[in-house]
């Protein structure tokens, strides 16, 4: 593959990568992928990103369909990970006088991938990089999908170089988006949905820093270039990101029962949610879709979660749930624990653990009752239910 004129001041350097069939373990691939990298051209050269390691030679051939590697001023590492950043050595190599330019927060990562001392300059948020002619703006967006992720808009093409935002995995004929597709559309929810979902919350604080640019064309760092229809791929994100738990009011306890005594918990902690003006979700993790679960937890204020304890060990269907929260915004959002047990009730205090490590806010107090709770025993779980919906509410 060739070297791609965009405009005549930017041109797409990048390979495709047609066989791939899974991404970052946890995507399955139908078209591969590409690893794109740009060149941008004022009085002075500069590339943005790198491919994967095994397409070096590749890359550095389509630069040197446009300028020679000695004529390249700077290497713009938008962010880290392998798939981007895979060729610098080779590039640095050939030309050791390039600056290599990411965010600050990149700094200590460059350099743990590539193990060697060179000079390399952290920019901040709408720092400037003038090229002679044209001139990049930085945009500092952390959590998208890295820590260290920036991107850059060129003033004058009015591309915005936009990391893995707004990306898709599709590795086709052309490079640049025909007629949105069905199956393009596809892809680039698939992609958001995975990559990105997981920081909505950041995505939503650091998104508006695009507002004010006039952005006429995309180039993400995987799949097509998006050229007309830019502002329509921008405002999926816009709409993806919208704080689904604003408005829902919405408490979802989760559990999983044998003999129904934990689920007897569940339904009356529903009950006591309702009377205190939660709408809920009432979902038994044996018998759920997924899909739909996450999409709950997402929009949940707080989530309530009911295990039993099975040889020492909350239940399989408990810890699938567990598992969702890391795949959509759950920082912070707050959780409770319970259960009903036979012999030692070890469950609820491992699951309890599990979302405090992920970093969810999680109520102390945790409410376990031993086989089929009494009379007694469900007044004291009405009692738990009311400290419990302080902490949900402060
Ligand atoms: Fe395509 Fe986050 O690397």
């Amino acid at each position: 593959m060739s070297a791609i004129k965009i405009t005549n001041n930017a041109y797409w350097v990048g390979v495709k990568d047609s066989n791939l069939k899974k991404f970052d373990i946890i995507m399955n691939l139908k078209h591969g992928t590409t690893y794109n990298a740009y060149l941008v051209k004022g009085e002075k050269v500069a590339i943005i990103d790198t491919v994967k390691k095994g397409f070096t030679e590749e890359f550095l051939n389509n630069i040197r369909e446009i300028v020679p590697i000695q004529n390249i001023s700077y290497l713009i590492i938008n962010h880290t990970e392998p798939d981007h950043s895979g060729a610098i050595m080779a590039l640095i190599k050939e030309n050791p006088n390039i600056e290599i330019i990411c965010s600050a927060s990149a700094v200590p990562f460059v350099k743990n991938v590539i193990n060697t001392e060179i000079p390399i300059r952290g920019v901040k948020d709408n720092e400037i990089l003038d090229l002679g002619g044209r001139a990049l703006t930085f945009k500092i967006m952390p959590y998208m999908h890295w820590p260290d992720t920036m991107m850059e808009f060129l003033s004058g093409d009015e591309i915005l170089f936009s990391c893995d935002g707004f990306a898709a995995h599709l590795a086709e004929e052309s490079i640049f988006m025909g007629k949105s597709n069905d199956e393009y559309n596809r892809q680039f929810h698939y992609y958001w949905d995975a990559i990105m979902r997981p920081f909505s919350s950041y995505i939503r604080k650091n998104l508006p820093k695009l507002d004010a640019l006039e952005i006429k064309i995309i180039a993400p760092s995987h799949g097509p270039i998006i050229g007309e229809t830019a502002k329509e791929y921008i405002d999926k994100y816009k709409e993806w990101i919208a704080d689904k738990t604003a408005s829902a009011n919405l408490v979802s306890i989760i559990y999983a029962s044998n003999y129904d005594n934990t689920k007897v918990l569940a339904e009356k902690i529903g009950e006591k949610m309702k009377q205190n003006g939660f709408n809920t979700a009432l979902i038994d993790a044996s018998e759920c879709d997924h899909e739909q679960v996450r999409d709950k937890i997402e929009a949940s204020k707080a989530v309530v979660i009911g295990t039993p304890t099975f040889n020492g060990d909350a239940v399989k269907p408990i810890w699938d749930i567990v598992n969702l929260f890391s795949t959509v915004s759950s920082i912070g959002k707050k959780a409770a624990i319970f259960g009903s047990y036979g012999w030692s009730g070890e469950g609820p205090k491992l699951v309890a653990e599990r979302l405090t490590g992920l970093k969810l806010k999680v109520f102390e107090e945790i409410y376990k009752v031993r086989l089929i709770p009494s009379e007694a025993e469900l007044q004291l779980l009405n009692e738990y239910c009311d400290r419990m919906i302080q902490f949900l509410k402060n």
